[in-house]
């Protein structure tokens, strides 16, 4: 039987509004529709795992209000443990504005409030449920120090750490070195490799660096063009499920929540990325975050086409 997955990370209440074009600095744009709804890199990813069948444990912070309450409501309808999410009584939850385009572009502002406080003390106290677990994934809403810590952790326990590095941020050489799967985006790869990722090439250059940099896997997600993969074993450009985008906020994160639940089933790395392709694909065609993550059925619904 796959072992538990354990994800920790950002949980935040996302304030979504859809408009015509994204507004430029000083612009005021209309919108026409606005939904509130729940996510955060790190509950987005550990809901898309638990919804493709993952055993997951969230391991979070929130804060002791209304967003908070109803964060925990939903990750426990989801079948996710939840006794490793603490509640902060003096700071919020974490709120993030989201902007989408008719293309589905969006722009993004995180308000992170308890998130910022998931430190390492809080991971110390979770210590003991490392030892029965392959795969952590982690993204960087949450400190620094708390994620080195995690990559300390999986030396001590020997897990593979998934690291998301998103939002963009730069990173102590130590922390990568401890990190078995980096999975940026082209924004983040360039920031960790300074090299411009537009194409195969670049995607290669970059992610040889990186791997020089002592991550064990590196797999650049480049939107429709699919996701860069290099590792001891390959070096190629698994193309993505050409689609309609309604929304591309999220589909980073089904990618990931997705590509672990594979990869903890013993799936090769190519059949897990394909997998999270196709998972990636169903999210970018629905509004929202963790609303949009799919069901195993939606996978299995989406093979048959
Ligand atoms: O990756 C998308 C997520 O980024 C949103 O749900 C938002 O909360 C921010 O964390």
């Amino acid at each position: 039987m796959a072992k538990k997955i354990i994800v920790v990370g950002s949980s935040n209440t996302d304030m979504v509004l859809k408009s015509s074009n994204l507004p430029l600095p000083g612009e005021t744009v209309i919108g026409h529709r606005f939904t509130m709804n729940s996510g955060g890199k790190g509950a987005n990813q550990a809901v898309a795992a638990a919804r493709l069948n993952g055993k997951v444990i969230f391991i979070a912070r929130v804060g002791n209000d209304v967003f908070g309450k109803q964060a925990i409501t939903e990750f426990k309808e989801h079948g996710i443990d939840t006794q490793f999410i603490t509640v902060d009584s003096n700071t919020a939850s974490g709120v993030a504005l989201i902007m989408v385009d008719e293309r589905g572009e969006n722009s993004i502002s995180v308000a992170l409030g308890a998130n910022a406080n998931l430190d390492v003390g809080a991971l110390k106290a979770t210590k003991g449920i490392f030892e029965a677990s392959n795969y952590v994934l982690t993204q960087l809403e949450t400190p620094i120090p708390t994620v080195s810590y995690l990559a300390e952790l999986s030396q001590e326990f020997n897990f593979r750490l998934i690291l998301n590095p998103a939002p963009a941020q730069h990173l102590p050489d130590a922390l990568l070195r401890s990190v078995y799967m980096l999975t940026p985006n082209t924004i983040e790869a360039e920031l960790l490799s300074g090299v411009k990722v537009h194409d195969e090439a670049s995607a290669y250059n970059a992610a040889k660096i990186l791997r020089q940099k002592g991550v064990n896997i590196v797999i650049i997600t480049m939107g429709e063009k699919g996701a860069y993969v290099l590792s001891n074993e390959m070096a190629v450009l698994i193309p993505g499920i050409p689609t309609k985008v309604v929304d591309t906020t999220a589909a980073g994160d089904t990618f990931n929540g997705a590509l672990v639940v594979a990869l903890n089933e013993g799936s090769s790395l190519k059949e897990a990325v394909l997998f999270a392709h196709k998972a990636a694909a169903h999210a970018v065609g629905i509004l929202g975050a963790q609303v949009s993550a799919p069901l195993r059925s939606d996978i299995e619904a989406y093979t048959k086409n």
